[in-house]
């Protein structure tokens, strides 16, 4: 059981910013990711529709042996995760936007959070966000388009630079010090998030807390691979093989990417 894989699902390649803290915390663990990108944006679509998807996705995780599945998509988490941990005995370890620490650190008690319609909408979302508000103006954007482009590889472009501008420049016109990235495929952007934002605003995003409560859960339940080889790694998607790819291309080890009718 424990060289069992993790599995590991997104809305599409956003979620291997949280497969790459996984494997770099857990070297030796094996892990199966699926990249639904014909399905994404997930943002975008009804509750039920969000589920149905998460279930569809789960089942095939599962058939593949997996020990614990991830959630590598705060939509899909704050939509779906409390059915997912009802209805299937595996761990699940969901993603949500990291309020918390930034509205601790935030000096002008002002901070921003960047995430899907889906994200935003949910209750966990507004549950979480009255929880860490006191004293704390929250900042809500949706960022409606960003996923769409990213999942063309078009995370540099023009359009992409365009839409950040338009959705910050109203938070940073209140005096947010913080910016809350509340979806997977958002740490993509840091770089051209950089050029847009004044140096003192901090980015904070929830990847390393979600590949460090893997790793407590999957000792907690006495499933920890010890194996002394690196992990091997599974990737499908049932779109573009090669977008795919270019968001792993820096990654050498042990990595197999494959077409998948799911
Ligand atoms: N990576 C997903 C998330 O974290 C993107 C959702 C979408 O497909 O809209 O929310």
């Amino acid at each position: 059981m424990n060289d069992s894989p993790i599995g590991i699902f997104d809305s599409g390649v956003g979620g291997t910013s949280i497969w790459k803290e996984i494997k770099t915390l857990m070297p030796h663990e094996n892990t199966v990711y699926l990249a639904d990108s014909r399905y994404a944006p997930y943002g975008e679509k009804p509750e039920e529709r969000i589920l149905q998807l998460s279930i569809k996705n789960t089942e095939l995780l599962l058939s593949k042996g997996c020990k614990l599945i991830v959630v590598a998509c705060n939509t899909a988490t704050t939509n779906a995760i409390a059915h997912l941990r009802k209805y299937y005995k595996v761990p699940f370890i969901g993603i949500e936007p990291a309020i918390k620490p930034a509205a601790l650190q935030s000096q002008s008690k002002k901070i921003g959070v960047l995430a899907t319609k889906g994200t935003l909408s949910s209750s966990l979302f507004h549950s979480t966000s009255e929880n860490h508000a006191n004293g704390i103006q929250i900042l809500e954007q949706e960022g409606t388009g960003l996923v769409p482009l990213i999942e063309q590889g078009m995370v540099k472009s023009a359009k992409t630079k365009e839409l950040l501008i338009k959705y910050l420049e109203p938070m940073l016109a209140e005096g947010i010090d913080y910016l809350v990235l509340g979806c997977t495929h958002y740490p993509y952007l840091i770089p051209v998030l950089k050029e847009i934002l004044p140096e003192k605003i901090r980015i904070v995003d929830s990847g390393e807390a979600v590949a460090r409560q893997t790793k407590a859960i999957l000792e907690k339940n006495g499933l920890r691979n010890t194996a002394k080889e690196i992990g091997r790694h599974q990737f499908y998607t049932n779109a573009d093989i090669a977008i795919l790819r270019s968001f792993l291309n820096r990654e050498q080890s042990n990595i197999e990417t494959a077409f998948l009718d799911f």
